[in-house]
């Protein structure tokens, strides 16, 4: 990965963990925590909410997509840490592959989790033949 240190990685393992304390999960009790780097490599952070109308949750990934977009527009990141509350590591939901696919299908993906395991995974081999913004183009 371009740019992207073991230090940057930890500080994004940490920053991960340490939102999931933040998610507004009452439905699930599920708190889970994304940290999504960017190319000139900050880190914004992203927890999961819930809602009454349990349709409309939003995860902890497109979370910290939409803060990331906010503080500095499109960026390729070319990093998500996604920490979930389980013994072993879990990946991202569908929505949210398809919702990262957006801006990077080469995005690394490092799964943390309560365990020692950890899971780092191109975000292509997620969702592979996915559908993007090439699709689109000249239609
Ligand atoms: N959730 C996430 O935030 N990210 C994931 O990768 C998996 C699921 C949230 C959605 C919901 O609030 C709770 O976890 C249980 O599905």
């Amino acid at each position: 990965m371009k740019n992207i240190t073991d230090k940057l990685i930890e500080e994004a393992i940490v920053a991960a963990k340490n939102v999931a304390k933040n998610a507004y999960a009452p439905y699930s009790k599920f708190k889970v925590g994304a940290a999504l780097v960017t190319a000139n490599q900050k880190i914004y952070f992203g927890c999961n909410f819930e809602n009454a109308a349990i349709g409309e949750t939003i995860c902890a990934e497109r979370s910290a997509v939409a803060s990331a977009i906010a503080h500095e527009g499109k960026s390729e990141f070319p990093l998500v840490v996604v920490y979930t509350p389980t013994s072993e590591p879990t990946t991202p939901c569908g929505a949210c592959r398809q919702v990262l696919n957006e801006f990077n299908p080469e995005m690394m993906v490092i799964s943390v989790c309560d365990g020692n395991d950890q899971l780092r995974i191109s975000l292509s081999d997620l969702l592979p033949r996915a559908f993007g913004p090439a699709n689109l183009a000249g239609e």
